[in-house]
Protein backbone atom coordinates (compact mmCIF):
# COMPACT_ATOMS: atom_id res chain seq x y z
CA UNK A 1 0.00 0.00 0.00
CA UNK A 2 1.27 3.41 -0.66
CA UNK A 3 -0.02 6.66 0.39
CA UNK A 4 0.51 10.58 -0.07
CA UNK A 5 -0.24 13.54 1.60
CA UNK A 6 -1.75 15.04 -2.27
CA UNK A 7 -3.24 18.32 -1.07
CA UNK A 8 0.34 19.53 1.05
CA UNK A 9 2.47 18.21 -1.82
CA UNK A 10 0.55 20.56 -4.59
CA UNK A 11 -0.17 23.17 -1.97
CA UNK A 12 3.58 23.76 -1.89
CA UNK A 13 4.00 23.39 -5.25
CA UNK A 14 1.95 26.67 -5.04
CA UNK A 15 -1.37 24.65 -6.54
CA UNK A 16 -3.37 25.40 -3.71
CA UNK A 17 -4.65 21.96 -2.74
CA UNK A 18 -5.59 21.14 -6.51
CA UNK A 19 -4.33 17.63 -6.15
CA UNK A 20 -4.83 16.10 -10.04
CA UNK A 21 -1.25 16.33 -11.17
CA UNK A 22 0.35 15.22 -8.07
CA UNK A 23 -2.10 11.92 -8.29
CA UNK A 24 -1.50 11.11 -11.98
CA UNK A 25 2.21 11.08 -11.23
CA UNK A 26 1.52 8.47 -9.03
CA UNK A 27 -0.79 6.27 -11.12
CA UNK A 28 2.09 5.98 -13.54
CA UNK A 29 4.87 5.44 -10.70
CA UNK A 30 2.16 1.90 -9.32
CA UNK A 31 0.15 1.12 -11.82
CA UNK A 32 3.36 -0.31 -14.29
CA UNK A 33 2.22 0.77 -17.62
CA UNK A 34 4.88 2.68 -18.79
CA UNK A 35 8.25 2.72 -18.16
CA UNK A 36 8.12 5.18 -15.02
CA UNK A 37 10.77 7.58 -16.31
CA UNK A 38 8.52 7.78 -20.08
CA UNK A 39 5.59 8.33 -18.20
CA UNK A 40 6.84 11.27 -16.35
CA UNK A 41 8.22 12.68 -19.43
CA UNK A 42 4.89 12.21 -21.26
CA UNK A 43 3.52 13.79 -18.05
CA UNK A 44 5.26 17.04 -18.30
CA UNK A 45 4.92 17.12 -22.11
CA UNK A 46 1.02 17.31 -21.42
CA UNK A 47 1.32 20.11 -18.51
CA UNK A 48 3.21 22.16 -21.04
CA UNK A 49 0.53 21.91 -23.85
CA UNK A 50 -1.92 22.18 -21.60
CA UNK A 51 -0.52 24.97 -19.15
CA UNK A 52 1.23 26.97 -21.61
CA UNK A 53 -1.26 29.35 -22.44
CA UNK A 54 -1.42 30.43 -18.97
CA UNK A 55 2.29 31.33 -19.04
CA UNK A 56 5.95 29.54 -17.49
CA UNK A 57 4.82 29.68 -13.80
CA UNK A 58 2.14 27.88 -14.14
CA UNK A 59 3.99 25.27 -16.10
CA UNK A 60 7.04 25.54 -13.71
CA UNK A 61 4.38 24.95 -10.43
CA UNK A 62 2.65 21.90 -12.01
CA UNK A 63 6.23 20.70 -12.89
CA UNK A 64 7.66 21.14 -9.64
CA UNK A 65 4.58 19.38 -7.84
CA UNK A 66 5.36 16.11 -10.55
CA UNK A 67 9.05 16.33 -9.49
CA UNK A 68 7.63 16.09 -5.52
CA UNK A 69 5.36 13.81 -5.87
CA UNK A 70 7.37 10.51 -6.04
CA UNK A 71 9.59 11.93 -3.09
CA UNK A 72 6.37 11.81 -0.61
CA UNK A 73 4.87 8.50 -2.30
CA UNK A 74 5.50 5.93 0.80
CA UNK A 75 5.09 2.68 1.45
CA UNK A 76 3.13 1.11 3.74
CA UNK A 77 4.03 -2.24 4.83
CA UNK A 78 0.97 -4.22 5.08
CA UNK A 79 1.32 -7.13 7.55
CA UNK A 80 -0.21 -10.06 6.90
CA UNK A 81 -2.40 -10.45 9.52
CA UNK A 82 -4.13 -8.38 11.77
CA UNK A 83 -1.67 -7.38 14.32
CA UNK A 84 -3.75 -4.12 16.69
CA UNK A 85 -5.67 -4.96 19.17
CA UNK A 86 -7.95 -2.42 19.16
CA UNK A 87 -11.34 -3.16 18.77
CA UNK A 88 -13.97 -0.56 17.36
CA UNK A 89 -15.83 1.39 19.73
CA UNK A 90 -19.90 0.21 19.99
CA UNK A 91 -22.27 2.05 17.69
CA UNK A 92 -23.67 3.61 20.49
CA UNK A 93 -22.26 3.21 24.46
CA UNK A 94 -23.02 0.23 25.86
CA UNK A 95 -25.10 1.80 29.17
CA UNK A 96 -27.26 3.27 26.11
CA UNK A 97 -31.23 2.08 27.12
CA UNK A 98 -32.47 -0.82 24.55
CA UNK A 99 -34.46 1.86 22.32
CA UNK A 100 -31.20 3.53 21.68
CA UNK A 101 -29.36 -0.04 20.89
CA UNK A 102 -31.86 -0.68 18.90
CA UNK A 103 -31.69 2.11 16.28
CA UNK A 104 -33.86 5.27 17.73
CA UNK A 105 -32.03 8.32 15.95
CA UNK A 106 -33.66 10.46 18.65
CA UNK A 107 -35.46 10.94 21.78
CA UNK A 108 -38.53 13.86 21.69
CA UNK A 109 -39.29 14.36 25.18
CA UNK A 110 -43.45 14.41 26.50
CA UNK A 111 -45.09 17.68 26.43
CA UNK A 112 -45.58 19.45 29.53
CA UNK A 113 -49.28 21.01 29.52
CA UNK A 114 -50.12 23.90 30.77
CA UNK A 115 -52.58 21.71 33.06
CA UNK A 116 -49.95 19.73 34.79
CA UNK A 117 -48.30 23.60 35.87
CA UNK A 118 -51.27 24.45 37.16
CA UNK A 119 -52.03 21.50 39.23
CA UNK A 120 -48.50 21.43 40.07
CA UNK A 121 -49.41 24.68 41.52
CA UNK A 122 -52.40 24.32 43.22
CA UNK A 123 -51.02 21.47 44.98
CA UNK A 124 -48.26 23.17 46.63
CA UNK A 125 -51.13 25.81 47.89
CA UNK A 126 -53.34 23.19 49.42
CA UNK A 127 -50.13 21.80 50.93
CA UNK A 128 -49.36 25.13 52.62
CA UNK A 129 -52.73 26.47 53.28
CA UNK A 130 -54.30 23.31 54.80
CA UNK A 131 -52.13 23.64 57.60
CA UNK A 132 -52.18 27.44 58.28
CA UNK A 133 -55.14 27.01 61.36
CA UNK A 134 -54.19 23.79 62.50
CA UNK A 135 -52.02 25.89 65.42
CA UNK A 136 -52.13 29.47 65.62
CA UNK A 137 -48.26 28.74 66.28
CA UNK A 138 -47.38 26.68 63.22
CA UNK A 139 -48.54 29.17 61.05
CA UNK A 140 -45.24 30.51 61.15
CA UNK A 141 -43.04 27.76 60.63
CA UNK A 142 -44.25 27.68 56.64
CA UNK A 143 -43.02 30.69 54.45
CA UNK A 144 -45.56 32.86 52.79
CA UNK A 145 -46.61 30.76 49.35
CA UNK A 146 -45.31 33.69 47.06
CA UNK A 147 -41.69 33.16 48.03
CA UNK A 148 -41.56 29.48 47.28
CA UNK A 149 -39.70 29.24 43.80
CA UNK A 150 -41.11 26.37 42.19
CA UNK A 151 -39.49 26.24 38.94
CA UNK A 152 -42.70 25.22 36.92
CA UNK A 153 -44.41 28.61 38.61
CA UNK A 154 -42.28 30.88 37.13
CA UNK A 155 -42.34 28.82 33.75
CA UNK A 156 -45.74 28.97 34.04
CA UNK A 157 -45.72 32.74 34.38
CA UNK A 158 -43.87 33.68 31.41
CA UNK A 159 -45.93 31.05 29.45
CA UNK A 160 -49.38 33.71 30.66
CA UNK A 161 -47.40 36.18 29.78
CA UNK A 162 -46.56 34.78 26.54
CA UNK A 163 -49.95 34.29 25.91
CA UNK A 164 -50.90 37.36 26.44
CA UNK A 165 -48.01 39.51 25.02
CA UNK A 166 -48.34 37.61 21.71
CA UNK A 167 -50.43 36.28 18.87
CA UNK A 168 -49.26 33.78 16.77
CA UNK A 169 -45.53 34.56 17.42
CA UNK A 170 -44.80 32.11 20.27
CA UNK A 171 -42.66 30.12 18.30
CA UNK A 172 -40.30 33.40 17.77
CA UNK A 173 -40.25 34.22 21.21
CA UNK A 174 -39.62 30.36 22.23
CA UNK A 175 -36.92 31.13 19.29
CA UNK A 176 -34.89 33.35 21.42
CA UNK A 177 -35.09 32.34 24.51
CA UNK A 178 -33.37 29.06 23.34
CA UNK A 179 -30.28 28.51 21.72
CA UNK A 180 -30.94 24.87 20.73
CA UNK A 181 -32.67 24.49 16.83
CA UNK A 182 -36.73 24.40 17.48
CA UNK A 183 -39.41 22.42 15.65
CA UNK A 184 -42.80 22.99 16.17
CA UNK A 185 -45.75 20.14 15.43
CA UNK A 186 -48.35 21.22 14.02
CA UNK A 187 -52.16 19.84 13.78
CA UNK A 188 -53.64 18.79 10.54
CA UNK A 189 -56.27 21.19 10.25
CA UNK A 190 -54.40 24.17 8.73
CA UNK A 191 -56.43 25.57 5.15
CA UNK A 192 -53.51 27.27 3.49
CA UNK A 193 -50.47 25.08 5.07
CA UNK A 194 -47.64 26.28 2.67
CA UNK A 195 -48.39 29.71 3.84
CA UNK A 196 -48.84 28.94 8.04
CA UNK A 197 -45.60 27.24 7.69
CA UNK A 198 -43.80 30.05 5.61
CA UNK A 199 -44.66 32.17 8.69
CA UNK A 200 -43.41 29.69 10.77
CA UNK A 201 -40.23 29.81 8.97
CA UNK A 202 -39.81 33.28 9.10
CA UNK A 203 -40.40 33.23 12.75
CA UNK A 204 -36.80 31.58 13.25
CA UNK A 205 -38.02 27.72 13.54
CA UNK A 206 -35.97 25.05 11.69
CA UNK A 207 -37.95 22.29 11.68
CA UNK A 208 -41.37 20.86 11.41
CA UNK A 209 -43.34 17.83 12.97
CA UNK A 210 -46.16 16.74 10.90
CA UNK A 211 -48.67 16.01 12.47
CA UNK A 212 -49.71 15.99 15.58
CA UNK A 213 -52.46 13.40 16.72
CA UNK A 214 -54.85 14.39 18.77
CA UNK A 215 -55.97 12.86 22.57
CA UNK A 216 -59.85 11.60 21.49
CA UNK A 217 -61.51 10.07 24.01
CA UNK A 218 -64.28 7.99 22.97
CA UNK A 219 -67.46 7.39 24.63
CA UNK A 220 -68.09 3.94 26.15
CA UNK A 221 -71.71 3.26 25.27
CA UNK A 222 -71.93 0.24 27.69
CA UNK A 223 -70.17 2.00 30.62
CA UNK A 224 -71.95 5.05 30.06
CA UNK A 225 -68.58 6.90 30.25
CA UNK A 226 -65.93 8.21 28.55
CA UNK A 227 -63.57 5.57 27.52
CA UNK A 228 -60.07 6.22 28.39
CA UNK A 229 -57.90 4.06 26.21
CA UNK A 230 -55.12 5.13 24.24
CA UNK A 231 -56.34 4.57 20.74
CA UNK A 232 -52.91 3.46 18.84
CA UNK A 233 -52.42 4.82 15.31
CA UNK A 234 -52.54 2.76 11.92
CA UNK A 235 -50.27 2.86 8.68
CA UNK A 236 -53.93 4.20 7.40
CA UNK A 237 -52.67 7.88 9.29
CA UNK A 238 -49.81 8.05 7.09
CA UNK A 239 -51.29 9.50 3.59
CA UNK A 240 -52.06 12.41 5.54
CA UNK A 241 -48.81 13.52 6.28
CA UNK A 242 -47.80 12.57 2.62
CA UNK A 243 -49.78 14.70 0.91
CA UNK A 244 -49.24 17.51 3.12
CA UNK A 245 -44.72 16.72 2.87
CA UNK A 246 -45.02 16.12 -0.93
CA UNK A 247 -46.48 19.93 -1.02
CA UNK A 248 -43.87 21.12 1.27
CA UNK A 249 -40.73 19.69 -0.04
CA UNK A 250 -38.92 22.54 -1.82
CA UNK A 251 -41.53 24.91 -0.80
CA UNK A 252 -40.11 25.70 2.49
CA UNK A 253 -36.77 25.36 4.20
CA UNK A 254 -37.61 23.53 6.91
CA UNK A 255 -36.64 19.73 8.06
CA UNK A 256 -39.84 17.61 8.17
CA UNK A 257 -40.44 15.03 10.68
CA UNK A 258 -43.40 12.13 9.46
CA UNK A 259 -45.51 11.46 12.70
CA UNK A 260 -48.48 9.72 12.88
CA UNK A 261 -48.82 6.14 11.11
CA UNK A 262 -45.53 5.03 10.76
CA UNK A 263 -45.34 1.22 11.31
CA UNK A 264 -43.33 -0.29 8.80
CA UNK A 265 -40.36 0.21 6.66
CA UNK A 266 -42.60 1.00 3.92
CA UNK A 267 -44.09 3.19 5.84
CA UNK A 268 -41.00 4.93 6.32
CA UNK A 269 -39.90 4.70 2.25
CA UNK A 270 -42.83 6.26 1.64
CA UNK A 271 -42.47 9.41 3.98
CA UNK A 272 -39.10 9.82 2.79
CA UNK A 273 -39.80 9.42 -1.05
CA UNK A 274 -42.60 12.24 0.13
CA UNK A 275 -39.75 14.51 1.61
CA UNK A 276 -39.37 13.66 5.52
CA UNK A 277 -36.21 14.25 6.51
CA UNK A 278 -37.04 12.20 9.70
CA UNK A 279 -39.52 9.67 10.87
CA UNK A 280 -41.10 9.61 14.61
CA UNK A 281 -42.32 6.00 15.72
CA UNK A 282 -44.81 6.36 18.79
CA UNK A 283 -47.62 3.54 18.31
CA UNK A 284 -45.22 1.29 16.93
CA UNK A 285 -43.07 1.16 19.86
CA UNK A 286 -45.51 1.06 22.22
CA UNK A 287 -46.74 -2.36 20.25
CA UNK A 288 -43.57 -3.96 19.60
CA UNK A 289 -40.93 -2.76 22.21
CA UNK A 290 -37.88 -0.84 21.33
CA UNK A 291 -36.80 -4.03 18.50
CA UNK A 292 -39.34 -1.39 16.29
CA UNK A 293 -36.20 0.89 15.59
CA UNK A 294 -33.88 -2.12 14.42
CA UNK A 295 -36.97 -4.11 12.14
CA UNK A 296 -38.10 -0.76 10.52
CA UNK A 297 -34.32 0.48 9.70
CA UNK A 298 -33.90 -3.29 7.98
CA UNK A 299 -36.81 -3.04 6.12
CA UNK A 300 -36.48 0.58 5.23
CA UNK A 301 -32.76 -0.21 3.96
CA UNK A 302 -33.98 -3.35 1.51
CA UNK A 303 -37.19 -1.48 0.69
CA UNK A 304 -35.20 1.80 -0.66
CA UNK A 305 -32.33 -0.41 -2.32
CA UNK A 306 -34.40 -2.38 -4.03
CA UNK A 307 -36.21 0.61 -5.43
CA UNK A 308 -32.98 1.86 -6.42
CA UNK A 309 -31.85 4.31 -3.95
CA UNK A 310 -28.54 4.19 -2.24
CA UNK A 311 -28.94 6.73 0.67
CA UNK A 312 -31.95 8.59 2.20
CA UNK A 313 -30.48 11.74 0.56
CA UNK A 314 -30.99 10.33 -2.63
CA UNK A 315 -34.56 9.05 -2.17
CA UNK A 316 -35.90 11.88 -0.01
CA UNK A 317 -38.43 13.98 -2.09
CA UNK A 318 -38.50 11.77 -5.02
CA UNK A 319 -42.28 11.93 -5.24
CA UNK A 320 -42.88 15.16 -3.99
CA UNK A 321 -45.23 17.74 -5.71
CA UNK A 322 -42.70 18.94 -7.77
CA UNK A 323 -40.84 15.64 -8.79
CA UNK A 324 -43.76 13.65 -10.15
CA UNK A 325 -44.88 13.67 -13.54
CA UNK A 326 -48.65 13.90 -12.89
CA UNK A 327 -48.20 16.48 -9.90
CA UNK A 328 -51.94 16.93 -10.21
CA UNK A 329 -52.69 13.57 -8.69
CA UNK A 330 -51.49 15.13 -4.95
CA UNK A 331 -53.75 17.58 -5.72
CA UNK A 332 -57.33 18.48 -4.99
CA UNK A 333 -58.09 18.08 -8.83
CA UNK A 334 -57.74 14.01 -8.57
CA UNK A 335 -60.81 14.20 -6.02
CA UNK A 336 -62.66 15.40 -8.25
CA UNK A 337 -61.21 13.33 -11.41
CA UNK A 338 -62.01 10.02 -9.06
CA UNK A 339 -65.56 11.07 -8.24
CA UNK A 340 -66.48 11.68 -11.90
CA UNK A 341 -65.30 8.62 -12.53
CA UNK A 342 -66.48 6.62 -9.70
CA UNK A 343 -68.44 2.99 -10.71
CA UNK A 344 -70.43 1.82 -7.52
CA UNK A 345 -69.78 -2.24 -7.53
CA UNK A 346 -73.03 -2.84 -6.72
C1 LIG B 1 -49.21 7.31 24.57
C2 LIG B 1 -48.88 8.50 23.73
C3 LIG B 1 -48.39 9.67 24.33
C4 LIG B 1 -48.11 10.78 23.58
N1 LIG B 1 -47.63 11.92 24.18
C5 LIG B 1 -47.35 13.00 23.43
C6 LIG B 1 -46.85 14.19 24.02
O1 LIG B 1 -46.64 14.27 25.22
N2 LIG B 1 -46.62 15.26 23.22
C7 LIG B 1 -46.83 15.22 21.88
O2 LIG B 1 -46.59 16.22 21.19
N3 LIG B 1 -47.28 14.11 21.30
C8 LIG B 1 -47.54 13.01 22.03
N4 LIG B 1 -48.01 11.89 21.43
C9 LIG B 1 -48.22 11.91 19.97
C10 LIG B 1 -46.99 11.39 19.26
O3 LIG B 1 -45.89 12.23 19.44
C11 LIG B 1 -47.18 11.27 17.75
O4 LIG B 1 -47.44 12.52 17.15
C12 LIG B 1 -48.32 10.35 17.38
O5 LIG B 1 -48.44 9.30 18.28
C13 LIG B 1 -48.15 9.83 16.00
O6 LIG B 1 -47.17 8.88 15.89
P1 LIG B 1 -47.47 7.31 15.86
O7 LIG B 1 -48.39 7.02 14.73
O8 LIG B 1 -46.11 6.70 15.68
O9 LIG B 1 -48.08 6.95 17.19
C14 LIG B 1 -48.31 10.76 22.17
C15 LIG B 1 -48.79 9.59 21.58
C16 LIG B 1 -49.08 8.48 22.34
C17 LIG B 1 -49.62 7.25 21.64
Amino acid sequence: MFVIDAASVAEQAGLDRRINTVMQVCFFALADILPRDEAIAHIKESIRQTWGRRGPEVVRRNVEAVDSALDNLHEVPVPGSVTATRTRPPRVPEHAPDFVQAGAGAVVMHSLFEEQLVAEQMAAHKFIDSRINMDAEARSFFPESEIFEMGSGSYLQRLQQLKTELGVPVIRSVVEQVSVPVSVKLSPFYSALPAFVAGVEAAGARGLVLFNRFYQPDIDLEQLALSREVVLSTSAELPLRLHAMARLYNRTGLDMAASGGVHTGDDAAKAILSGATVVQLVSTVLQHGPAAFERLGGELTTRLASIGYQSLQEARGALSLDNVPDAGTWERLNYARLLHGWQSSR
